[in-house]
């Protein structure tokens, strides 16, 4: 067990023929607001994006997904988009984009851009035609209009809540000025849902697909892609004052997860499938269960989407095993990919979550954080050892920009500054997203950490990053950042040799201790006491000094032994 790490054993395992790239690839998360700004406004931006591809490229992931980029009013972060054919001025331009897809493709990364399309903006063109139009008019057909109840409509068309908080309806003024219709919105009130079951919508947005594939992007991320179909009469769900936004929980819900909802991705699949190489979608599916998940990946869906439930798990080896072999059982049923996340911009950072007695998601959160204390020296013990959990899986993967330099969950953040519609919604009830949105810290010994230049940081960044900026773990072989780059590397090269299958070992309850054929064998101890380690050359430990046992909350690779 003394030997030094090596791969060279790997010359004489079998290989298996590489697979489409989407279907093991590492994909990393641009929050593009966050990543790194070149305009100095304190903002990120596409060009941001494109200074910093050496160190994504070097860091060893396989593609980029961005966030949305699209012209927007940004009263959700981009996610409400006014124009879907063109780049928020804050964000770069139309040739900025086709500067990075060149960029990114000639130091091997893919793109994948994030294209909202459950709702638009209230900015958009179609919207302001449908506010200045009739009810039942044709642009009124494109969103949600109702009437309202009670005698003079002054009640809400049905008991729809918004995932932000509050009802998921507004009532408008009509253009002579009388109190008129609502409109439906899932999300903020600047974001009402398109209806998808009008053949205008449908048709102008295969227009946009088809736009960016044209560009040269190599994928899109569906946002809230279970959003998009509704049970035709808009029925009351049943909803009590006080219920939170769980879709996780919902059976046949009229709002959320109607079977209507694959007819689109059906249409759009065959666009994807028409380009050579062919396009992908990665959906955000959040829905009860892995078996209702795959329905969205059958062959002719979408092609693969996060694995929310993995990230929402606690930190116990019953939780995370029962996920993986739920994940893995469902999709192997519809021939997808797992693929597995542990934080992204809508959740409170893992370090942060698994440094707190509870260390599940609870449901109905809109990812909104608690505030909780967390011991982050336990958590990032733990995501130590998740990430190489993660890595060791088979299936694609997602990292969080920030999560390689440890980076925990602001919490503190001055209620001025706070920007996300969770937060302004509930009063403050809820501290929201921001805590997990806050730029990068890339250099420097305080704020704004080479971020940006002039301009302060859209939110600001804690003084203690100063230890975890990119270029102070750059030679560190012991932060966060090199525990990253070395479990991408030894990824990629066991890949080829690595079985597609999960084999479990009974080494107890506390512990996973999983081997993807001969090359690879990850344990976890998630149990109170240490460990004896099996046979076998250990390649990565998340921690230094691991010999011939695995302490809790610690996790090795091993690989056969010369
Ligand atoms: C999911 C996105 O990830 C989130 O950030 C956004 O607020 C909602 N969809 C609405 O678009």
């Amino acid at each position: 067990m003394t030997s030094p790490p090596t791969l060279s054993t790997l010359a004489t395992l079998p290989i298996r023929p590489a697979p489409p790239w989407w279907r093991d690839a590492v994909v990393y998360q641009v929050y593009l607001r966050s990543f790194a700004d070149s305009s100095g406004d304190g903002i990120g931006d596409i060009n941001g994006i494109r200074s910093r591809l050496g160190y994504l490229a070097e860091l060893g992931v396989d593609a980029l997904w961005i966030t949305p980029w699209f012209r927007s009013p940004m009263h959700d972060g981009g996610y409400d988009i006014s124009d879907y054919r063109d780049i928020d001025p804050v964000f770069g331009t139309v040739d900025d984009a086709r500067a990075l897809i060149a960029d990114a493709h000639q130091v091997g990364l893919k793109l994948v851009i994030d294209v909202a399309a459950n709702h638009t903006s209230h900015d958009h063109p179609w919207f302001a035609e449908a506010l200045a139009a009739e009810p039942g008019s044709p642009a009124r057909e494109r969103y949600h209009f109702r009437d309202g109840r009670g005698p003079d409509g002054a009640q809400p068309p049905n008991d729809w809540i918004s995932s932000f908080g509050g009802t998921a309806w507004t009532r408008i003024t009509e253009p002579d000025g009388r109190p008129g219709q609502w409109y439906l919105h899932l999300f903020a009130p600047q974001q009402p849902d398109l209806n998808w079951a009008n053949p205008e919508v449908r048709s102008e947005f295969e227009g946009v697909v088809r736009f960016w594939f044209d560009l040269g992007i190599d994928g899109l991320r569906v946002d809230a892609a279970s959003a998009f179909a509704k049970h035709p009469d808009l029925p009351d769900h049943g909803f009590r004052p006080g219920d939170t936004f769980s879709p996780r929980l919902w059976d046949s819900s009229p709002l959320w997860d109607v079977d209507a909802v694959h007819e689109i991705f059906r249409s759009w699949r065959a666009i994807a499938d028409s380009y050579d190489p062919a396009r992908i979608f990665v959906g955000e599916v959040t829905v009860k269960g892995a078996d209702r998940l795959a329905l969205y990946l059958r062959p002719d869906e979408l092609h693969t989407a996060f694995n929310l439930d993995f990230l929402k798990s606690a930190w116990t080896a019953d939780a995370l095993r029962a996920n993986i072999v739920d994940t893995c059982t469902a999709m192997a049923a519809v021939g997808a990919p797992p693929t597995w996340v542990l934080s992204n911009h809508d959740e409170t950072r893992h370090i942060t979550r698994y440094g707190r007695h509870d260390t599940a998601v609870p449901d109905g959160s809109a990812g909104a954080d608690t505030g909780r204390p967390a011991d982050l020296a336990l958590g990032t013990r733990r995501a130590r050892a998740a990430v190489l959990l993660m890595l060791a899986l088979p299936g694609s993967a997602y990292l969080y920009q920030g999560e390689e330099l440890g980076l925990w969950e602001v919490t503190d953040l001055p209620p001025e500054c706070r920007q996300d519609p969770v937060w302004h919604r509930t009063a403050g009830a809820a501290l929201g997203r921001d805590g997990c949105r806050v730029p990068l810290p890339w250099s420097g010994q305080a704020p704004p950490f080479g971020f940006t230049e002039g301009a302060q940081p859209w939110l600001p960044q804690p003084a203690e990053w100063s230890a975890h900026t990119v270029t102070a773990q750059d030679d560190d072989p012991t932060g966060m950042l090199a525990l990253y780059r070395a479990a991408l590397g030894a990824r990629r090269r066991l890949l080829p040799h690595l079985s597609a299958q999960i084999d479990w070992h009974d080494t107890g309850r506390d512990v996973l201790d999983l081997s993807r054929g001969d090359a690879l064998r990850c344990l976890v101890n998630l149990g109170g006491s240490d460990i004896r380690l099996p046979e076998g050359r250990i390649l990565l430990a998340s921690l230094p000094g691991i010999v011939d046992t695995l302490p809790p909350d610690a996790a090795v690779w091993l690989g056969p032994v010369t």
